[in-house]
């Protein structure tokens, strides 16, 4: 994957820039990033802040060959490429299924994976939000967010995070397409992630919420929650949120 960077000042979500690149044609490695979102994106249509230079605002088109079943991958790969990113710069970070990639359980980066059908086939945009600065966080959000510059003494410099963020998810995507890749992404977001097994959570999901114990990944990313009752359920979407002990 050959990657180009195409850099703006301000767009309105660096994902709706490359899904529009992709339509038109755009190769696999275009990467669209801009200094500020007018408006951006999160997942279930929610708002991603994006002020000037508080975060890194990427999305990268990817025109994967790899069975349809396996496309929910994408997510975990891009959610591993991440905490390689950071785990670079000196931080510890966790993955909480799906995608949210976390610091002292605080959010530090999301994942925003869309795909689109275009005339050279399905491409896959994968967006990524890393918070560098918490000056846009409103209360409610600095109580369930983190940045960046509040967990390292020296903020690394964006084109550093950059390039390594991008040469991150190459190895990664490259993994994901080789052969026995998509058990290999398994394995290392499991690896990753101290939400992949024995984690009390809750589930949020469209119309219920579930409680129960992470129990590992299926074949294709979805989470396993073993229920009190011992019943697995597998979730293929939907919030998880840490159950804390009383205290
Ligand atoms: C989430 O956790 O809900 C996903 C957030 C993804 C945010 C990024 S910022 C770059 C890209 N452009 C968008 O509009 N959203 C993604």
């Amino acid at each position: 994957m050959h990657i180009t960077l195409l850099n703006y000042d301000s767009i309105d979500s660096t994902n709706t820039e490359a899904l529009r690149q992709a339509r038109l044609g755009a190769e696999e490695g275009l990467c669209i990033l801009s200094r500020e979102q007018t408006e951006g994106r999160g997942r279930y249509g929610r708002t991603w802040v994006s002020e000037r230079d508080a975060g890194l605002y990427f999305s990268i088109v990817l025109r994967p060959k790899i069975q349809a079943h396996d496309l929910p991958l994408i997510t975990l790969m891009a959610g591993v490429a991440v905490h390689y990113t950071l785990k670079s710069f000196g931080i510890e970070p966790d993955i909480k299924w799906v995608n949210d990639v976390l610091v002292n359980e605080k959010k530090i980066a999301g994942i925003l994976a869309e795909t689109t059908e275009t005339d050279r086939g399905l491409a896959v945009i994968v967006g990524i939000g890393i918070n560098l600065t918490s000056t846009n966080f409103s209360p409610d959000l600095a109580m369930t967010a983190t940045c960046l510059e509040d967990v390292l003494p020296t903020k690394p410099r964006r084109d550093d995070l950059i390039e390594v963020l991008t040469r991150n998810l190459e190895i990664s995507y490259d993994q994901l397409q080789g052969e026995g890749g998509p058990a290999e992404i398994i394995e290392n977001w499991t690896q990753r992630s101290s939400y992949s097994s024995g984690k009390s959570v809750r589930v949020v999901l469209e119309n219920e919420t579930v409680a129960g114990v992470t129990d590992g990944l299926e074949e294709n990313g979805a989470l396993r929650i073993k229920r009190g009752n011992g019943n697995i359920l597998v979730i293929q979407a939907g919030d998880v949120e840490q159950v804390r002990a009383a205290v």
